[in-house]
């Protein structure tokens, strides 16, 4: 939910055209994350600077017209609703303020928000950025919640401040004044950004990340985080010979004139275009630009000063192709094509000899293999693919595996001890509830290990160890590749914490064959696209639709009804076949589709007298099964089978959930609503 971007090209002259231009676009790519309204902060036409001579000259009423720094206020638009109104209307307001398009910039720092209100209603009052006064002295974006805003509020207003906003964030560039008013007020005359920036973080509690703009700085920009993504991508325009040795050093990279484009986000998908160098900021750093230079200071609230840190600079493994459509109607039905190559990326270098190696767990498999327990954690789909592992985890470490929602762990309290593992799951890194269950379980002293599709995400960072699962930039909301991902890579998981047992050795290896077929077997099983389009249209006016499944599939039920029901916006449920007889069979008739999963495994006997039992009962049967089945399955010609390619059977769900897939996608077209955005829904949902 909601993002973040800026970008400040330095001794390289970029026209205002071309500013606005990257900043929208920095939006747009941040706009499948959800959001309710936008907004954005460049410079006004340059002004000459005001010596005190002149000031004097204008007299004491013009005086007070002017702003208290030497330039014209800084320009903030802000809109409700999608990012193309706020476009229309920059450009709209841009003309009306006779505002030249063509200027130049030889050094600008302009900043960009996606607003998923927590705090008042979206409206273009609470859009960000907000400002500390009329003469926008001090501009913040922020993503997050703060969570003693109000006391802060109570503070300033005391102290003259007049609030326009309902947000929480208003309390950021207020502070912010307040700080540099009262450092000037005491005669320090030189305080800098970052000061005025550390000082009103220490003063903020909750998550956040921000970036602030000021006119009192122009041209500077300062990003600071704590518990929220932010990332900073650095962009050099020309060819530096010793460009090699200085790469992994942000400091020395940045700290000569040489033109560049510098870039915060809270997301990698919206600096990929731009660049592929990037550092993932640390909670409590304050990373401040100023002349083309980046400096960090690591903020510690034990010590009076915070400490320069210096950083080194990542390559992003990660294609522009990634974020665009292609030739794909949806980015969700790109993404379930995707799937051969993604589950690739997932794998590569990770299968060596007949075992798995796993870079990030190396160092802690000991520890997994002495625990008591491992509890998976997760939301939503992502819980999901941790259930699809868990049978595997049980047979090759022999450890108990329990299963928690984040939310109701947190709900609970349930208990966590030194003695477990934790292994949190989500594809984002980003989820409020899989981070809050992340902090409570690193209080209780549990090893917690993160398994995410997010590079520099706040779950790679917090958690001691874990796992990429390399899906790839997923932007449908509808989470498809990486759930795959995600099965693949607890796989290989489960079979490297199985890899000091001999017992196993002959199904592990069984298993590792099975995983270099996979991307293969998934080709295969997406030439069901045409049947699952077919499928969609005879139950697109349906109400209702069930998914039975059970053992490694249980998961692919839930994943499927999941899917169905979050893009199709169609009522289904997945249920545990086991739990058939126990309730939901007093559903079943003629009318209401019953999809049941009954690909071979050691549960195929049960699910075939699951079939019977629906079939005895008139239910309106569709069963997915392994190739060649078809006759054993179907209890009557009329009955629809769906053949999958039969795989090791703890990676079955990665065949099963492609159908599904496609059967939602599809479903979704037909129905003829949103598929990469679906209503209510946000890719990331960064807040309780
Ligand atoms: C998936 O299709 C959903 N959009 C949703 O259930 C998602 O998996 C859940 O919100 C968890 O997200 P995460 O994997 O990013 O933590
Ligand atoms: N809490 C802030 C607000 O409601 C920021 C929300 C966001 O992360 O977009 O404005």
């Amino acid at each position: 939910m909601c993002g973040i971007f800026a970008y400040l090209n330095y001794n390289v002259a970029r026209e205002r055209r071309y500013i606005l231009e990257v900043l929208f676009n920095g939006l747009r790519r941040l706009e499948y994350r959800g959001y309710d309204s936008a907004g954005i902060a460049i410079d006004a036409d340059l002004r000459p600077p005001v010596t005190n001579e002149k000031k004097s000259d204008y007299g004491s009423g013009e005086e007070e017209m002017l702003p208290p720094y030497d330039s014209l206020p800084p320009l903030v638009f802000r809109q409700e609703g999608k990012i193309e109104s706020l476009v229309r209307s920059v450009y709209f307001e841009v003309d009306a303020m006779d505002l030249n398009l063509e200027q130049s910039f030889p050094v600008h720092a302009g900043i960009a928000h996606t607003r998923w209100a927590t705090h008042g209603v979206p409206s273009p009052r609470n859009s960000h950025p907000q400002s500390s006064d009329a003469w926008n002295e001090f501009l913040v974006v922020h993503n997050g919640i703060i969570t003693n805003y109000e006391v802060l509020k109570e503070t300033l207003v005391r102290h003259g401040f007049t609030f326009e906003s309902e947000t929480d964030t208003e309390v950021i560039p207020k502070l912010a004044k307040f700080v540099f008013d009262k450092a000037r007020e005491e005669g320090e005359q030189t305080v800098t950004f970052s000061q005025v920036v550390t000082e009103v973080m220490r003063q903020l509690e909750g998550a956040f990340a921000l970036i602030f703009k000021s006119a009192h700085y122009p041209n500077e920009l300062i990003a600071c985080t704590r518990g929220s993504t932010l990332i900073l991508g650095v962009k050099e325009l020309i060819d530096d010979k010793i460009r090699g040795k200085l790469f992994h050093d942000v400091k020395d990279l940045t700290k000569d004139e040489k033109p560049k484009e510098l870039f915060f986000s809270s997301d990698l998908c919206a600096i990929v275009e731009h660049t592929k160098k990037y550092l993932a900021i640390e909670d409590n750093e304050v990373v401040h630009i100023k002349d083309g230079c980046v400096s960090i200071l690591k903020f510690d609230y034990g010590k009076e000063k915070p400490a320069s840190v210096q950083r080194a600079l990542s390559v992003l493994e990660m294609e522009v192709e990634q974020i665009k459509k292609g030739n794909y109607d949806h980015f969700m039905q790109k993404e379930i094509h995707e799937q051969p190559h993604s589950l690739t990326t997932t794998m590569r270098g990770r299968l060596k000899d007949n075992s798995v190696v796993l870079g990030g767990l190396k160092e802690h498999l000991k520890t997994i293999r002495h625990s008591r327990r491992i509890i998976f954690i997760g939301c939503g789909t992502s819980y999901n693919a941790a259930l699809a592992a868990r049978p595997l985890f049980e047979e090759l470490s022999g450890i108990p595996v329990t299963m928690e929602l984040a939310s109701d762990l947190q709900d609970r309290q349930g208990p966590i001890y030194r003695e477990d593992t934790a292994v949190f799951v989500s594809q984002s890194g980003e989820t409020a509830d899989t981070l809050l269950a992340l902090e409570y379980a690193l209080a209780n002293g549990a090893l917690c290990v993160g398994v995410t599709n997010t590079v520099g995400s706040t779950l790679a960072r917090k958690t001691h160890c874990g796992i990429h699962i390399n899906a790839g930039c997923e932007i449908g909301v509808a989470s498809t590749k990486a759930y795959t991902s995600q099965i693949v890579a607890m796989a290989m998981m489960a079979l490297a914490i199985g890899a000091d047992r001999i017992s196993t050795q002959a199904r592990r290896q069984a298993i590792v064959d099975d995983l270099s077929n996979l991307p293969y077997k998934i080709s295969e099983v997406l030439k069901l696209d045409g049947e699952m389009r077919d499928l969609a249209e005879s139950l697109i006016d349906t109400q209702s639709l069930l998914v039975f499944g059970r053992g490694y599939n249980y998961a692919t039920a839930l994943e499927g009804a999941l899917k169905v029901k979050e893009v199709a916006l169609m009522h289904s449920e997945g249920m545990l076949a086991g739990e058939m007889k126990h309730g939901p069979l007093a559903l079943v008739d003629e009318t209401l589709p019953i999809i049941v999963i009954a690909t071979r495994d050691g549960c195929f006997s049960k699910q075939q007298s699951v079939i019977q039992q629906l079939h005895a009962r008139k239910g309106r049967l569709i069963v997915m099964c392994s190739e060649g089945d078809a006759s054993s399955v179907r209890p009557v010609e009329s009955c629809k089978v769906i053949e999958v390619p039969q795989v090791a059977d703890c990676l079955q769900p990665v065949i099963n959930i492609i159908p599904l897939q496609l059967l939602a996608y599809h479903l979704t077209v037909q129905r003829g609503y949103d598929v990469d955005q679906p209503r209510n829904l946000a890719k990331s949902v960064t807040t309780q």
